[in-house]
């Protein structure tokens, strides 16, 4: 068995991994989609059924004469001009490297379809961490193992021996997923931990990095795994246009691994899926003069979320704040109207009342493992920022 057009050898490292009998053998066997384009795309084009004419939007529409002029015409299955500047942005060695997907949703969905057999193969996740992998996973119909952070103290931190020890007890187990930082924890994972579960010489399974938030965890080359896909193949790191970048309403994700995976994505994923308005945005946000912007902005939000973690303790029955405080968010305890303990039901009653009555709408999460009487509450603009301190003070004096 080999992966269909694949132009590079397989990898060797590390030596425990065989990604060919990871791969689910109807993806390997799959013949891809193919279309007249992906030969000739120059000339009169009457090979995909598209409109000649184009389209009908009326021309006042403020977006339209923005947009580029062909949107009559499917997109690049490829893209291969953004992943090149997404390979440069994150130091890997070329566009092989990086795979397009519609939101890193799509990336989770994509891999667990690629790996696991629906009703017989398993995932594992952390608790408390991101809820798509669950729903993806049952979507799926594919099993979920949880091996929980240790969340004494709001530390957050992966149980390398655990996680490592269930993987290896059991084969089924196709995929790891990880989130770093974590949502909601924000907590980034050291590098030393998640290079110990790719080592784990008894467990042919792929590790999924997910970093959303990455960007504003400080110095991105210093705390990514994306620094560890040219190394280890049994390593997939996801990423996002939707948080750092801003562009949540573009739907673009990334998935950053070894070429023969991104391969196999490209092989199975539907062929026309990153829009033409995306992927022009997408690649303009790419620019030099947009990264300059990009990392103005980041600093904002890292200096909001700055005043935040000093305002926040001052405000009377806000307890301690949890994690890492390394994404785009807080994690802060509620505390009960008498003797300062963590109170679950006042933390609902304070987000209720926030959205309801002061249109401020934060996230419950005390039903999370280790986030009892918590509320997550993302970063937003200083007067944002200013507006949530002072609307969560007026509620918790009540
Ligand atoms: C940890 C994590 N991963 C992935 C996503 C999905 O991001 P995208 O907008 O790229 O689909 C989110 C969205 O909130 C997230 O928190």
């Amino acid at each position: 068995m080999s992966i269909l057009g694949l132009t590079t050898p397989l990898p060797t490292y590390p030596p425990h991994f065989n990604l060919l009998s990871l791969i689910r053998p109807n993806i390997l066997s799959l013949q891809p989609y193919r279309c007249a384009r992906d030969d000739f795309d120059q000339g009169i084009l009457l090979d995909a059924n598209e409109n000649a004419i184009g389209h009908s939007i009326e021309e006042s529409d403020p977006l339209i004469t923005l947009l580029p002029k062909n949107l009559n015409r499917y997109p690049s299955p490829t893209h291969d001009d953004i992943k090149t500047r997404i390979a440069s942005l994150r130091n890997l060695p070329g566009p092989e490297y990086v795979f397009l997907g519609v939101g890193s949703d799509e990336v989770i969905d994509l891999v667990m379809r690629v790996v696991c057999a629906p009703g017989r193969d398993k995932v594992m996740v952390t608790p408390p961490t991101y809820g798509m992998y669950s729903v993806t996973a049952q979507v799926n119909d594919v099993e979920v193992v949880k091996v929980p952070l240790d969340v004494e103290g709001g530390r957050f931190s992966l149980e390398v021996d655990k996680v490592n020890s269930t993987l290896s007890s059991d084969p089924s187990i196709k995929l790891l997923f990880l989130c770093s930082p974590g949502n909601p924890t924000g907590t980034l994972i050291p590098l030393k931990d998640i290079i110990a579960i790719l080592e784990n010489p008894t467990w042919n399974g792929l590790v999924v990095v997910d970093e959303a938030y990455i960007d504003f965890a400080g110095v991105t080359e210093e705390v990514s795994a994306a620094s560890l896909v040219d190394k280890y193949a049994n390593l997939l790191v996801s990423q996002t246009l939707s948080k750092g970048f801003g562009l949540a309403g573009i739907r673009l994700g990334l998935a950053l691994a070894s070429p023969p995976l991104i391969q196999i994505l490209m092989n199975i994923k539907a062929p026309y899926s990153v829009s033409t308005p995306t992927a022009h945005l997408a690649f303009t946000a790419l620019s030099p003069s947009s990264l300059a912007q990009f990392n103005q902005n980041i600093a904002s939000l890292n200096a909001n979320r700055s005043y935040l973690l000093q305002n926040l303790p001052s405000i009377p029955g806000v307890g301690a704040i949890l994690g890492g405080n390394h994404a785009n968010f807080l994690v802060v305890q509620i505390l009960g109207k008498e003797g300062g303990k963590v109170d679950n039901e006042r933390a609902n009653e304070v987000y209720l009342r926030l959205a309801r009555r002061e249109g401020v709408v934060v996230r419950f999460r005390g039903k999370e493992v280790g986030c009892e009487g918590c509320l997550r509450v993302t970063v937003g603009t200083r007067e944002e920022c200013e507006v949530v301190l002072r609307r969560l003070r007026e509620v918790l004096a009540e």
